[in-house]
């Protein structure tokens, strides 16, 4: 899990910050968001090859789960300003969602179908 820079000011909120390099391990190139989120959704259910990605809950929480390909791991994402990193050849699934669950993803490169194992036995096959 990763923290943002959070500065407080007071009455007038608080600001959260993701710098390249300093929160954030790589040069962010894409931010999506995820949300219409139900509690039975699942999403991810994949792989990447290269790309790096950071999810961060702005509202509500969610369970990830990864996968290494051997071992696994569960994290529950709240939205208190920490991330969870996602590097590159990790299985990974999002579940378990509250309501109104809003999500960003900071990503270090565009959107490449490419870069995507959907498939798992191909991914325990690489990570043999
Ligand atoms: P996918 O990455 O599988 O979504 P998630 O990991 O959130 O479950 O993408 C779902 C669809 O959206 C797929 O057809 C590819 C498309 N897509 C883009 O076109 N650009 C993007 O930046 C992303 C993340 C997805």
């Amino acid at each position: 899990m990763l923290e943002l820079t959070t500065i407080k000011d007071g009455k007038d909120g608080t600001l959260q910050i993701a710098d390249s390099f300093r929160n954030i391990p790589f040069s962010i190139k894409r931010v999506y968001f995820i949300k219409d989120l139900k509690k039975e959704s699942i999403r991810g259910v994949h792989a990447h090859k290269k790309l790096e990605q950071i999810a961060f809950c702005l509202k509500g929480s969610f369970v990830l789960r990864l996968y290494n390909g051997k071992r696994r791991l569960k994290r529950f994402v709240k939205a208190d300003g920490s991330g969870a990193y996602i590097p590159p050849m990790i299985w990974h699934s999002m579940e378990g969602f509250s309501r109104n669950c809003l999500i960003a993803v900071f990503a270090s490169d565009v959107y490449d179908e490419c870069d995507y194992i959907r498939d798992f036995s191909e991914f325990r096959r690489l990570t043999k």
